[in-house]
This record gives structure tokens, C-alpha cells and sequence, in this order.
């Protein structure tokens, strides 16, 4: 290659996973709010198992993580996907399955449960 030709850097590699939830599962005991009274516990562990049960789990699938605290208390219990980075607030476990049939399997946003862009801590 001389050095007149535009440089074309390597093509980037395939992620080794193709999403990331983090489940905030802080614990806070100074009376301020934190996921972890939302039974946040709860819901990450059924996820690990809804998505190890959908096949999901592995290299090249989604990675379940848990997460302390992601400054948007205000909004808990609170999850986040990656690499959209869309923030979700859940209730039950049901909408835990929903987050991983729709998003984390097919790619569809769970509209009804994405937190509001203005909730922080
Ligand atoms: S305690 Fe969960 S986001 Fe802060």
C-alpha cells in the first residue's frame, strides 16, 4: 500500500455479546429509596433463568449483570439494555418476560416500560 491510499482501518469485531441487561439492585438502609425494595433481587433472577430457558445465555447472546446503583432511583426498580441504552422500570416478573421476548430476543423496545427520559435520582 503506498502511503497516498486512504487508510481503511480493520473491521470491527462481532461484540461477544449481542446485549447486556444491568438490573440495579442496590440496597440502601437510610431510608431513601433503592431498587432493591422493589424486589429487584427477585426480578433479576428470574431473568437470568427466562433468558437460559429462551436459549439466549452465551457467547453471542445476552448477558444478564447485576448492577448497584444507576442514579435513577427515582424510577426504581430500574434495568438497562446495552448497546441501545434503553432504561426500563418494571413491576412484576411478567414485565421482566416481556423485556426478554420482545427486546432481548427479537430487538423490539418494550415501549409501555421505558422509564421517563426526566426520572433520575
Ligand atoms: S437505587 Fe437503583 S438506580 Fe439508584
Amino acid at each position: 500500500m503506498s502511503s497516498s491510499e486512504p487508510h481503511n482501518p480493520s473491521p470491527q469485531p462481532s461484540p461477544y455479546f449481542k446485549r447486556h441487561i444491568f438490573f440495579c439492585l442496590n440496597e440502601r438502609n437510610n431510608g431513601e429509596a433503592s431498587c432493591s425494595q422493589h424486589r429487584a433481587q427477585d426480578a433479576f433472577d428470574h431473568c437470568k433463568r427466562a433468558v437460559r430457558a429462551a436459549g439466549l445465555n452465551g457467547a453471542g447472546g445476552v448477558r444478564v449483570n447485576k448492577a448497584g446503583c444507576l442514579d435513577r432511583c427515582a424510577g426504581g426498580p430500574v434495568a438497562v439494555v446495552y448497546p441501545e441504552g434503553v432504561w426500563y422500570t418494571y413491576v412484576d416478573v411478567a414485565d421482566v418476560d416481556e423485556i426478554v421476548q420482545s427486546h432481548l430476543r427479537d430487538g423490539r423496545v418494550v415501549s409501555r416500560l421505558e422509564l421517563d427520559p426526566s426520572v433520575g435520582r
